[in-house]
């Protein structure tokens, strides 16, 4: 009974340790029994595979770590107690076999860096202890036997990191290309030029970096807030330091992918050099977050800039793809001057958008010629696309699947998945963050084939990348914690198969955070947080249930608004919440001790003699945020800081009729909209109530004008409105929609958005 038990927990614990490799291997084939790494063991290159040597080296030091001991590499084919690097010509570029039996390991693949890959799976397959620092000279070091056959999805698995907003350190640097290559990715975009700062030294352009590195002062809070700290922010690298970077990124199998911005993001430059500019007027290097109105000039001198700073980029960068930007350049500037007015003319350019096309593509006939490849963001479709440009997909995947069907490589990089500068849980309980909600569930749905592209268009999908901008990302900590784990998940995207079952990658990924542990890494904990799914019962109350994608801790909550602690009510799945009266549920994951392992969720609900009832809209609305078609009369209220259950109508006013189901006495009418003019959603101009006992003659019992603040953030506005004394069948509500909008606004003259959100009677 005994040997069972200990069986049963060893193979326990191989299975669990197998499951958890990320990405997930295209196929694993647990065999019968283990190896163990001893005082013994060798490893052994073969004669044939000598340019494995110094992937076989990464192991030997890592294995030196642990049992403190010199580890030498010898030559040989085959033998036990080894780790055997082999040469197989017929495994893909990046792919790799790996073989555990009782005698020996053997990582076959055709390159070097397929066997950089088999031994990553390796390491994952050992305890977690194998990533740390220091490491007990006694770790057992045993892994299951088993096969491992695996390749990518895809050639290109990247992140991007903005240095212009933030400067982070070169040891920082190192540190995510140590933890981009435990998962497999390959590409290390940097965005090293921005309106706020220019982090490249470029030594026939000394300015760039006496001037345009620093800035006189950064915002502090949140952009609405137009507040600054006062203080000089700035730094730079040597390009001394950006090449011992892309040496010890290629050790990984990791590309530095530089970013050179133009021509829009271009301040610093200006700053530096302003003759770069329309006008030639000074600048200073930019303070405010934002797309910046001063930009490159089209002209020879910018050129000339451009291609010398080109010229030393590809010397420090050895990338075949070289980032050129090209996103948000406003065209005012070049509206303005006569000279790009002229330049139009002169080249046959119909409007500003071709002038950026002319810019791009003199850029590109550049870069191609020393026989590298440009790279920029979907803008640069804008004005017609540059033979040899491949697109980077930011403004979801419109602009990846456009390249791709005029057979334009494509890394796909959506603001709706891969934009890791999200929260990625509620805001009320999360850092300062720009703005969105991307929890790391959506970011591991990205699938990055359009249903819309033929076999043969999706070939030109390369693959994809997570983007970090950084204007509220000022320190390494923060980084991780924005990065991690949902870069992991865009690892995974890149590199296993389609198939995705999330529950599956959450066990993995549970084990994946020890191996973080580790490596230091302050990733976030939203993960674990407590997602709620709320149904109603007979009598039409929500009844409110919560889960945790870490089904052994303990829920805890409270009912008050004030936050859980271990002591907060325990949620059962046995036990459902029905939802009685007005609540503001706050729930967070504890381990058995106490210890509150997630971060705070909550959400408001509002019970009154509307929650439930049916209603009919006379305008259909363009999108129910949230998916809940009731979202009106649900019970649960729209929260400001996430679509969730926002019903919005572009253009069309709210013409709401709701059937209590009998005469019913109401004296109170709550409804709530969602004010946010950047995302073009305003206030309702005015709005009108009706009483109906027939649903065909309407009696108006309350006529408002509103106007209600226009402000550019996401804010709700919550309006009780007082009816007096009414009694009927049927409400009607209309809230007028605030129509075009307004001069001044990035969208003037387009409709608005009008969002609703919880309408209650009392
Ligand atoms: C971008 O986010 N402006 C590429």
């Amino acid at each position: 009974m005994k040997l069972i038990i200990s069986l049963l927990i060893s193979v326990g614990c191989f299975a669990q340790n197998t499951l958890s490799i990320i990405p997930k291997p295209q196929s694993i084939d647990i065999g019968k029994g283990k190896f163990s790494i001893d005082e013994n063991t060798q490893i052994a290159v073969s004669s044939d595979n000598t340019e494995a040597t110094a992937v076989a080296e990464q192991l030997a030091i890592r294995l030196k770590i642990i049992k403190n001991r010199p580890i030498e590499i010898v030559s040989a084919n085959s033998g036990n107690n080894k780790i055997l690097f082999l040469k197989n010509s017929k495994i893909a570029k990046e792919g790799y076999e790996l073989r555990v039996s009782n005698k020996n390991i053997t990582i076959e693949a055709s390159n070097p860096v397929g066997h950089f890959y088999g031994l990553q799976t390796l390491l994952q397959l050992l305890p977690s202890e194998i990533f740390g620092a220091s490491i007990q000279p006694n770790l057992n070091l045993s892994i299951p036997a088993c096969t491992i056959k695996d390749e990518p999805r895809f050639e290109y698995r990247g992140i991007m990191l903005d240095l212009g907003r933030h400067f982070f350190s070169i040891e920082f640097l190192k540190k995510m290309v140590d933890v981009m290559a435990i998962n497999k990715m390959n590409t290390f975009h940097i965005h090293l030029t921005e309106d706020q700062g220019w982090r490249i030294e470029i030594k026939k352009y000394p300015k760039l970096t006496e001037i345009g590195s620093i800035r006189k002062e950064s915002m502090v809070g949140h952009y609405r807030d137009q507040k600054y700290d006062g203080t000089p922010y700035g730094g730079f690298y040597t390009q001394d330091q950006m090449r011992d970077l892309v040496a010890y990124a290629q050790r990984k199998f990791i590309t530095i992918v530089p970013e050179i911005e133009m021509p829009g993001h271009a301040l610093a430059a200006l700053a530096s050099y302003p003759e770069l500019g329309c006008t030639g007027e000074q600048f200073e290097v930019g303070t405010k977050w934002g797309v910046e109105p001063r930009v490159f000039c089209p002209n020879e001198k910018t050129f000339s800039f451009l291609e010398d700073v080109l010229t030393e980029i590809m010397d420090i960068f050895p990338s075949q793809y070289i980032h050129i930007g090209g996103d948000e350049c406003p065209k005012e500037a070049w509206k303005k001057s006569d000279f790009c007015q002229n330049l139009m003319k002169k080249e046959g350019l119909k409007d500003e958008h071709e002038l950026q096309s002319y810019f791009i593509r003199r850029i590109d006939q550049f870069v191609s010629s020393k026989g590298r490849k440009i790279i920029g963001w979907d803008e640069i479709l804008e004005g017609g696309l540059s033979p040899n440009a491949t697109v980077m997909s930011w403004r979801g995947v419109e602009g990846g699947i456009a390249a791709a069907k005029q057979k334009h490589d494509v890394i796909m990089s959506p603001n709706s998945h891969m934009y890791l500068d999200y929260y990625q849980a509620n805001p009320s309980t999360e850092p300062l963050a720009i703005g969105g909600l991307l929890p790391i569930e959506k970011t591991y749905s990205f699938e990055p084939f359009s249903p819309e592209l033929t076999t043969e268009e999706a070939k030109y999908i390369k693959g994809v990348q997570a983007n970090l901008w950084t204007e509220y990302v000022a320190t390494p900590e923060y980084a991780e914690y924005m990065l991690f784990p949902r870069a992991i998940a865009t690892a995974e995207i890149g590199w296993s198969d389609k198939t995705k079952d999330f529950e599956d990658f959450s066990n993995r990924l549970m084990q994946h955070f020890k191996r973080l542990d580790q490596m230091a890494v302050n990733y976030s904990k939203a993960f674990y947080n407590v997602s709620f799914t709320t149904e109603k019962n007979s009598l039409n109350q929500p009844v409110l249930s919560m889960s945790s994608n870490d089904k052994n801790g303990v829920i805890r909550y409270t009912i008050d608004g004030t936050m859980p602690n271990s002591k907060s009510f325990e949620y059962s799945p046995k036990n459902k919440i029905t939802i009685g009266g007005d609540r503001n549920i706050s729930a967070a994951l504890f381990s058995k001790e106490g210890n509150m392992i997630s971060t705070i969720s909550s959400k408001s609900y509002t019970i009154s003699k509307s929650t439930g009832k049916s209603y009919s809209l006379g305008t259909e609305p363009k999108k129910y945020f949230g998916g809940e078609k009731m979202a009106l009369t649900n019970g649960i209220r729209g929260d400001e800081n996430s679509n969730d259950p926002w019903v919005g109508f572009n253009g069309g006013n709210l013409d709401f009729t709701l059937d209590f189901g009998q005469k019913t006495s109401f004296s109170n009418v709550s409804i709530g909209f969602l004010g946010a003019a950047t995302a073009w959603i305003m206030p309702p101009k005015s709005l009108e109530i009706f009483t109906s006992d027939d649903n065909k003659t309407f009696k108006s019992i309350k006529k408002m004008d509103l106007g209600l603040s226009t402000k550019n953030e996401s804010f709700v506005q919550q309006l009780n409105i007082s009816v007096g004394t009414a009694n009927a069948k049927y409400l009607k509500i209309v809230a007028e929609n605030y129509g075009k909008l307004p001069i001044g606004h990035p969208g003037q003259g387009s409709p608005s958005w009008l969002f609703v959100d919880e309408i209650s009677v009392k």
